[in-house]
């Protein structure tokens, strides 16, 4: 198979990884790709969201089938556009048309679809610069702490959780009547506080049947024992103990199960991955958000655990076939540390050179913002690469990604010394 895959993150990498280990693939093309991701394929430098240009990509490099990593082309309607073209309607798109893609694309829209589906989540309202008053009475009989989240994508920055009332009223109106995210905040949704710990859940689907992913936590918070400001990620592991069957029975009854048969139900055939962020409160689980792909850093614990070849399963999700593939996944365990730019998540500078890569042969470094300089790599972004180990459980895991690290280093490298600890008895 001829791949064209679209991104340029550690997921991205974590998922030309995979592909490359398969036997059915021929020819591998990443857009536009990192350092890492030139080791499996073919960077081209187009940007995923200027869609003419994938579609001149597609054609020029006979690709077969397209998979896309990040949810602003998904959002976009790439796969719309894809069905849509009289030359590449017979290519297959691994990701959600534009509706299936409001999962994400819109929080009230989530929302609405657990309330239609009795799916449980966190009880809320959505308002809007016209109902702003009633928003305000809204948030006066909810108990602090206050969820305010923009409606639509803000660059992971969308959510505001805030302790107290006259704050989280200032930034209502802020969000609604000042556009502090653009039109991303044209609606807010305000959201009772769940009290609990995360889990990442993920299923691929064809529409029609789905396959459950190894579970991740991941780590959001720049700063040991999750202070500080949130980031796209500062590690995760595979799995979580606190996740177990029972937890997970539930899991697949209330939430995925519903998932899939009320977007089937609503006439949305969903072709991707859905990401879970669940919430396990005294035990049961809650729906945080929904995405539309693969989670950052999750997939690189993720997709080294997944024991299948995962073109087999992509093509049966291209197929309609998803539920003839066989899945399999590893017992071990998987821990990955990222390793980010000085300052971030606030400003940081680019272009350093990245030292030791080279010598790392007990743990996997996937790359996330890096650029190729000559046969070096040099950062390119906040989070730059992430350090991914296996371990008989997740204790052995993180101590190998630790030991790894010591061996890399770059001016200004930050990362979290604790990650996975909590889990750890
Ligand atoms: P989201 O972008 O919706 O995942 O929100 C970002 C983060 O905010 C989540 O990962 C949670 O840590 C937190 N969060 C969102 N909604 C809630 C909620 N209803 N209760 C508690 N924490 C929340
Ligand atoms: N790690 C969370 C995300 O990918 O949104």
């Amino acid at each position: 198979m001829r791949i064209l895959l679209l991104g340029s993150g550690g997921r991205e990498h974590a998922l030309a990884w995979k592909m490359a280990q398969s036997s059915i693939l021929d020819e591998l093309f990443i857009a536009p790709g990192n350092s890492g991701t030139r080791k499996h394929g073919k960077n081209i430098p187009i940007d995923p969201n200027d869609f003419e240009a994938v579609k001149t990509a597609v054609i020029d490099n006979n690709i077969e089938i397209v998979i896309v990593g990040p949810e602003q082309p998904l959002v976009n309607g790439i796969a719309d556009f894809f069905m849509n073209d009289e030359v590449l309607y017979k290519i297959p798109v691994i990701g959600p048309d534009a509706k299936g893609a409001q999962l994400e694309g819109s929080k009230d829209f989530a929302k609405s679809f657990m309330k239609r589906h009795n799916i449980p989540t966190a009880k809320y309202g959505t308002f809007t610069k016209e109902t702003v008053d009633k928003g305000i009475d809204f948030l006066r009989g909810m108990n602090s702490p206050y969820v305010l989240k923009a409606d639509g994508l803000a660059a992971g920055k969308g959510v505001l959780i805030l302790d107290n009332l006259k704050e989280a009223e200032k930034e209502l109106k802020n969000m609604l009547m000042d556009s502090k995210f653009g039109t991303a905040s044209e609606k807010v949704v305000i959201e009772q506080f769940l009290d609990g710990r995360e889990v990442s859940v993920f299923i691929i689907t064809d529409g029609e049947s789905f396959k459950l992913l190894p579970e991740a936590k991941d780590y959001k918070r720049i700063g040991e024992q999750d202070t500080g400001l949130n980031t796209g990620g500062m590690g995760a592991v595979s799995p979580v103990p606190f996740a177990d069957a029972g937890f997970m029975d539930k899991v697949h009854n209330q939430i995925i199960v519903p998932t899939t048969k009320g977007l089937k139900s609503e006439g949305i055939k969903y072709k991707g991955f859905i990401f879970f962020g669940l919430i396990n409160v005294k035990g049961d689980p809650y729906v945080i958000e929904y995405n539309c792909r693969l989670g950052d850093p999750e997939t690189e614990v993720v997709l080294p655990r997944l024991k299948s070849d995962i073109l087999d399963l992509f093509e049966g999700i291209a197929t309609n076939t998803l539920s003839e593939r066989d899945i399999q996944f590893y017992d071990k365990s998987a821990a990955t540390v990222m390793l980010v730019s000085g300052g971030y998540p606030n400003k940081y500078e680019k272009g350093k050179q990245i030292f030791g890569l080279n010598t790392v042969v007990d743990s996997i470094c996937f790359h996330a913002g890096t650029k190729s300089d000559g046969p070096s790599s040099v950062t390119a972004g906040g989070r730059v690469v992430a350090i991914t180990s296996y371990g008989k459980n997740i204790e052995f895991a993180i101590k190998k990604s630790y030991e790894t690290i010591d061996k890399i280093s770059f001016e200004g490298m930050n990362y979290r010394k604790d990650i996975g600890f909590d889990l750890i008895k």
